[in-house]
């Protein structure tokens, strides 16, 4: 038994839950995922499964992303990225939902499946419901040699490492950056960036991991703003553009291991039907950098404040605007707006974590969930 306990306390490398050193283990494992596949200097990406397959990528008339729960908020990142830098339309469903709905889809299609774990059955039935119908299947998994990655026709893991603690946390983070790399490597086939952003963005990706290191620096912030609200019983996230999907990851963290009810929505929606929810007793975390839809995001802050709401703001270093509305502020590093979900989901993850903590949660094992769906 307390060889046992030892053993757990080594695995979790000093920190109390398996998830912290997940959380913490994030700028080393982004380095790893692009280790040897991002050529900065040199203006490459070389991906072998992409760059085997080129022709496949360079005819596709769409994207279809398949995946579930995290994975999924990794897919409607990746939607926001290839369409902007290689300009193919792309479609991100739940793989449950794909596969019963008779989808139209063909030989000039690609079809990338999401997954940790490599073993969701919705996300196997989908590719093997794509594959039938001709699609070119592509595989983003964490766990090698896992049912998903086999049954691909070609793929390209995340070099997370094992990831334990049920709420995924350095597999999100991984996938966005694969999937970043394989937007760039399409780009640049396609040329739809000009060479200055291109060569740009891959030099802010290799800055990513230093960027990730700072964001962790929130983590005494997001204690002090969880002891304010670990006892409210709804939380509402708002983002916009990329970082409407990171509101989506930042309400299931929550949910997932604080049992606190949240939700996720685009900053603009909050008009169709949330703004009915804010009182002085709602928490709101804004995500609202510097770069991408700004203004936009200040004036919800306003609509949010006027109604007495309680504003947790994730804001760019040295940012005033937001800091002079909002109740709590979390500073971030300054990242172009299309690679920033790399860094703005960072407090997130700490915030959701300290809550459960204090609630006494159990962090690594929230009830009713698994780390992998095997089943329908
Ligand atoms: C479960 C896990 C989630 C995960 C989802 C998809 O619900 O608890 O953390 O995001 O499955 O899993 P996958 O392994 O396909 O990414």
């Amino acid at each position: 038994q307390e060889l046992q306990m030892n053993l757990e306390q080594i695995e979790k490398g000093g920190y109390d839950h398996f998830m912290m050193k997940e959380i913490y283990e994030q700028p080393n494992v982004i380095k790893d995922t692009y280790r040897g596949r991002l050529h900065a200097n040199e203006g490459l990406i070389k991906m072998a499964g992409v760059d085997d397959n080129i022709e496949r990528f360079s005819n596709a008339q769409r994207i279809l992303i398949v995946a579930c729960g995290t994975s999924w908020h990794a897919g409607l990142v990746a939607e926001y990225i290839f369409e902007e830098f290689a300009r193919i339309p792309v479609e991100v469903e739940y793989a449950s939902e794909f596969r019963y709905r008779n989808p139209i889809i063909g030989d000039k299609d690609v079809l990338i499946a999401i997954s940790q774990s490599g073993e969701t059955a919705d996300t196997l039935a989908a590719i093997k419901l794509a594959k039938e119908k001709g699609a070119f299947v592509f595989g983003v998994c964490n766990v090698v040699g896992s049912s998903i990655s086999r049954e691909t026709h070609a793929g390209a893991y995340t070099h997370a490492g094992p990831e334990i603690g049920v709420a995924s946390t350095k597999a999100f983070t991984t996938q966005i950056t694969v999937l970043t790399m394989i937007a760039l490597r399409l780009a640049k086939l396609k040329g739809t960036l000009s060479n200055s952003d291109y060569h740009r963005y891959l030099s802010e990706l290799e800055m990513i991991p230093e960027k990730v290191q700072e964001a962790l620096q929130t983590n005494d912030m997001t204690k002090q703003i969880a002891s304010v609200y670990k006892d409210a019983t709804n939380c509402l996230y708002l983002g916009r553009g990329y970082n409407f999907p990171v509101a989506l990851e930042g309400a299931l963290k929550l949910k997932e291991i604080s049992y606190i009810h949240a939700e996720g929505y685009p900053a603009a929606e909050m008009k169709h039907g949330p703004i009915a929810l804010i009182d002085e007793q709602m928490p709101v975390i804004v995500i609202a950098p510097k770069q991408g839809h700004y203004d936009k995001v200040v004036s919800n802050v306003q609509e949010i404040k006027s109604r007495s709401g309680k504003i947790i703001a994730v804001v760019t270093k040295g940012d005033e605007q937001v800091r002079a509305l909002a109740d709590h502020v979390i500073e971030i590093p300054e990242t172009s707006d299309a690679l920033s979900p790399l860094v703005t989901t960072i407090p997130l993850q700490l915030l959701s974590y300290h809550i459960a903590v204090m609630r006494g949660c159990n962090v690594d094992q929230p009830r009713n969930l698994a780390k992998s769906v095997t089943v329908e």
